[in-house]
């Protein structure tokens, strides 16, 4: 036998096997995707979403105290607005006394050291439920989203978010948002992570039914990314980073592996984040429920897989499972 042929020398104990990967997952890694909602004393089960729930801002101690001792670092907020009225501008968005802006404000006094992202998108503020605006026919008016979209973000950064992360996939938007915090005066105190490569995928579900965000008519096929669409993602990563972004997202992450290698090799000085989401969460929870495999051991597989591909932020509603994995 070749010298060179005897690989497993190198991986035959716990400590060398975790040496195999280039990074190693940690717990800093993992941002926590939570829904905050505009009763302010919630705390609701959300059904698709094994053990999320929407909570009020008088409940986030509660709920976050705990991951914070244990290591959480950051946190991206997404409203759900039960109670108020919604419309065709998605005014609730940036309400001062709306779920977010007043979750900002709550979360910076109470952890100081969290790292707060917030989604930026109009879809769960509009009564239509698109991420933009609507000409009379249907289809997305670019302009007034891009203003509008970058007034919310100006807004998140103001109330203290320490990054805005906007999910419309509206054209021009980075560039808008990255300008309007400049002028601000916030260019140096608020990271901007665009989802880039977002595709139209069937595993959104559970977000929508969580955020109630579901459009009311149509789909999301004219804004969000074919999923057979390698080079449109690689357009679209590379005008980010040009337009300003500091990180780059795909999402969503398992099935789209290939996509986060690609932006790890594209732009391999800006990081790359993913975002596992809703459905590949539910999914393996409903295969280990259905005994395919032990829920642990996979969702360190999917992790790991995302890491290998080039991703060192992940987003995940597996965080406070992995804080606990990763204490062991
Ligand atoms: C809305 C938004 C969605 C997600 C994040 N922001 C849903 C969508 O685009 O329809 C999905 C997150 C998840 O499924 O976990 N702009
Ligand atoms: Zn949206």
């Amino acid at each position: 036998m070749e010298i060179s042929s005897i690989l497993q020398g190198g991986y035959h104990h716990p400590l060398s096997r975790s040496w195999q990967g280039r990074r190693q997952l940690t717990k800093s890694m993992f941002m926590y995707p939570i829904f905050i909602t505009d009763d302010p004393n919630a705390s609701v089960e959300i059904p698709s979403l094994p053990g999320q729930r929407r909570w009020g801002v008088n409940r986030l101690q509660e709920f976050l105290g705990p991951l914070v001792q244990k290591g959480l670092t950051s946190v991206i907020l997404f409203g759900v607005p039960l109670k108020c009225e919604k419309d065709s501008r998605g005014t609730p968005a940036d309400d001062p006394s709306g779920p977010v802006i007043q979750a900002i404000k709550r979360l910076r006094t109470l952890y100081p050291s969290l790292y707060i992202a917030c989604d930026v998108c109009l879809c769960e503020y509009t009564s239509h439920g698109h991420c933009g605006f609507l000409h009379q026919d249907g289809t997305i008016n670019t302009e007034p989203s891009v203003e509008r979209l970058a007034e919310v973000a100006l807004n998140y950064a103001l109330a203290g978010a320490h990054c805005v992360a906007p999910s419309d996939m509206m054209d021009g938007r980075i560039k808008a948002i990255k300008r309007k915090l400049i002028e601000a005066g916030l260019g140096n105190r608020c990271t901007l992570m665009s989802y880039s490569a977002k595709f139209a995928s069937s595993l959104y579900g559970p977000f929508r039914d969580a955020a109630g965000s579901a459009p009311a008519f149509g789909d999301r096929k004219c804004y969000q990314l074919p999923p057979p669409a390698k080079g449109l993602a690689k357009r679209a990563i590379l005008r980010d980073a040009t337009e300003g972004a500091d990180i780059i997202m795909v999402k969503p992450a398992l099935p789209y592996l290939d996509v986060i290698a690609d932006a790890a090799e594209l732009i391999p000085n800006h990081p790359i984040a993913c975002y596992q989401v809703s459905g590949e969460f539910a999914m393996i929870h409903a295969g280990a429920k259905a005994g395919v495999y032990e829920l642990k051991t996979m969702a360190f597989e999917a992790a790991e897989s995302m890491v290998r591909a080039g991703a060192g932020i992940i987003l995940s509603y597996f965080t406070p499972e992995f804080l606990e994995w990763l204490s062991a």
